[in-house]
């Protein structure tokens, strides 16, 4: 089932299903007007609902027409909903439609509910990746740093894991088939947050393969496709070259991956292992300074792109 749930945990791709529930049987064509993305875009989203068994589809000529299937879901229902619990999750649902059908109070909040089984969710869930797994890692201490002050209304989550996903190959990574446990959750992860925050330094003039490796294994289910990513370098004055060439690699893997690129958000924060205080924080107040602007301009751009009409 985690093709399925990884495939649900998308906005895009419930979107999609949505069409396809008013809808039956469109073309590529069509759906890619009813999304906000290109046409690859959405291609990728279909083949992720299509390898999870969410949609079918089917030659007519040079199209290709897409089905909504929905045994998966209703298999999940029939393994978690018995008959007993039936009558009450009618109940319960029908009574969280019609709250939902009052009128919205304003945008911000809307989007907190929007998976409505935790009204009180903060809206942005951020999710923070560094680059260097080190013990007393100042890219670390960064990322610490930026979850201390991160607006009220945003979530941090501090694990992907990065240090214990295997190396990216595809032969692990093929259609339909289940991925290491390691790299599902990463895609949980990955999914579930409405934003990104990389922190890297720079290892022999690239990105460290651990990071590479990481974004290697997002492409496969489309990950950081569309995803708002922005970078903090935090590279202090030793760098040679203020690690300008793992931030360009970075630029290069993410332009590849179709990630939505923050530049407002993207900022350094030259930080020294003097600054960091034994709490694990940055204490320089120029460097806090920049990490704040950094989260709060990411969240800006989330908060922005929720309330654009699609
Ligand atoms: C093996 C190795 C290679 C490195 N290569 C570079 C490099 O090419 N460019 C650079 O600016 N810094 C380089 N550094 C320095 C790291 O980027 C620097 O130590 C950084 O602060 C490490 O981040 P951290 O404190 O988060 O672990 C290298 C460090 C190591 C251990």
């Amino acid at each position: 089932m985690d093709p399925v749930f990884r495939a649900l945990a998308d906005d895009t791709r419930r979107g999609l299903l949505d069409e396809l529930f008013q809808r039956d049987g469109q073309t590529l064509t069509e759906l890619e007007q009813r999304v906000p993305m290109t046409r690859f875009g959405v291609m990728k989203h279909l083949k992720v609902l299509e390898q999870a068994g969410l949609i079918t589809s089917r030659r007519r000529g040079r199209e290709k027409l897409h089905f909504l299937n929905p045994v998966p879901i209703r298999l999940i229902y029939d393994r978690w909903v018995s008959k007993y619990a039936e009558p009450w999750v009618t109940s319960l649902s029908g009574l969280k439609a019609d709250l939902e059908a009052a009128p919205e109070p304003a945008a911000g909040v809307a989007r907190a509910s929007r998976d409505g089984f935790y009204p009180d969710r903060p809206v942005i869930r951020m999710l923070l990746i560094s680059g260097s797994s080190r013990d007393g890692s100042t890219d670390a201490a960064v990322l610490r740093t930026a979850a201390a002050l991160a607006p009220a209304d945003v979530e941090t989550v501090s694990d992907a894991g990065i240090g214990e996903l295997p190396l990216f190959n595809p032969d692990d990574d093929r259609e339909g088939a289940p991925v290491d446990e390691r790299v599902a959750a990463m895609r949980t992860a990955m999914a579930s947050a409405d934003a990104v925050i990389v922190c890297t330094p720079e290892y022999a003039g690239a990105l460290p393969a651990a990071l590479k490796n990481l974004l290697e294994w997002t492409i496969g289910d489309a990950g950081t496709y569309a995803k708002p990513i922005a970078w903090i370098n935090a590279a202090g004055p030793a760098a040679p070259s203020g690690a300008a060439d793992a931030h360009d690699s970075l630029r290069k893997v993410l332009g590849y991956a179709g990630a939505d690129i923050v530049e407002s958000a993207c900022l350094c924060a030259p930080v020294t292992r003097e600054m960091v205080g034994a709490d694990g924080l940055v204490h320089d107040d120029a460097a806090r300074g920049q990490i704040a602007a950094s989260v709060a301009a990411l969240a800006d751009h989330v908060r922005a792109s929720a309330t654009k009409p699609v």
